[in-house]
């Protein structure tokens, strides 16, 4: 791509670098057992590393395409939409911050009550969880509006739906049957595709990725 578009080269190389850096931030994570600050930075950087890839992807599959020009309203939902992912997804990892730490006081016993002594942390993100999903029904009635059926920006959006779903049944899976592990890997990959496919939709606002049911 370096003669089409000189950006995606230069991302790509710039997360391989990052990724290295993750790799050996999560040796930090494992040797100091989870310092709490250290899993938050550790998540918000794998964040980044996936918004990098995908704007590396969505740069490649848009060259020559033509700009859009939709209401502004949209782009400042799909914006809040995923600032608030991002703010829910920082309080997740502060909560596994805490259960780990009431963890290890417990020396692992007591699971059922970890949650519980969680606290505050775990109250603020569980009621959040209620504005992801008010914020999201209403980007959602305006993505139906501005789109056709078919198109891109329709789909990208239902799928993100049904995932902020699916993570909410995991959330209370967590919290009400003593954080079961398979519910633990479910929570955290969910998040990570809320993200994914939030931003994919913010940059697909600007450009489509897909021309059908589209109009410009
Ligand atoms: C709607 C959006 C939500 C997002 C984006 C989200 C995101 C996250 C993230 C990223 C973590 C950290 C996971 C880890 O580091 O292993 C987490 C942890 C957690 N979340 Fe959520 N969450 C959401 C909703 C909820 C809801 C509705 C509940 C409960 C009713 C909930 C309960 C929990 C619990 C108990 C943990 C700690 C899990 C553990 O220690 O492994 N979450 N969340």
């Amino acid at each position: 791509y370096w003669s089409s578009n000189k950006l995606i080269t230069v991302l790509s190389v710039f997360n391989v670098l990052l990724v290295g850096f993750q790799g050996w931030l999560g040796s930090i994570v494992v040797s100091t057992n989870l310092v709490a600050w250290i899993v938050t930075v550790h998540m918000l950087i794998a964040l980044a590393i996936l918004a990098i890839t995908i704007t590396a992807y969505h740069i490649a599959k848009t060259i020559g395409r033509p700009r859009l020009h939709k209401k502004g309203i949209v782009y400042v939902m799909t914006f809040i939409a995923l600032a608030l992912s991002v703010f829910q997804i920082t309080i997740g990892t502060e909560v596994r911050e805490k259960i780990d730490s009431v963890s290890s006081h417990l020396l692992g016993g007591y699971r059922e009550t970890w949650v519980q002594q969680a606290g505050d942390i775990f109250a603020n993100h569980r009621n959040l969880a209620l504005l992801v999903l008010i914020v999201n029904i209403m980007l959602y009635a305006l993505i139906r509006k501005g789109f056709y059926r078919h198109s891109i920006h329709q789909q990208l959006m239902s799928f993100n739906f049904l995932i902020i779903m699916l993570q909410i049944v995991t959330g209370i899976v967590l919290s009400y049957w003593a954080l079961p592990p398979f519910a633990q890997a479910a929570h955290i990959v969910l998040a990570s595709l809320i993200f994914g496919v939030q931003f994919y939709l913010l940059l697909n606002l600007y450009r489509s990725a897909n021309v059908q049911g589209v109009r410009v």
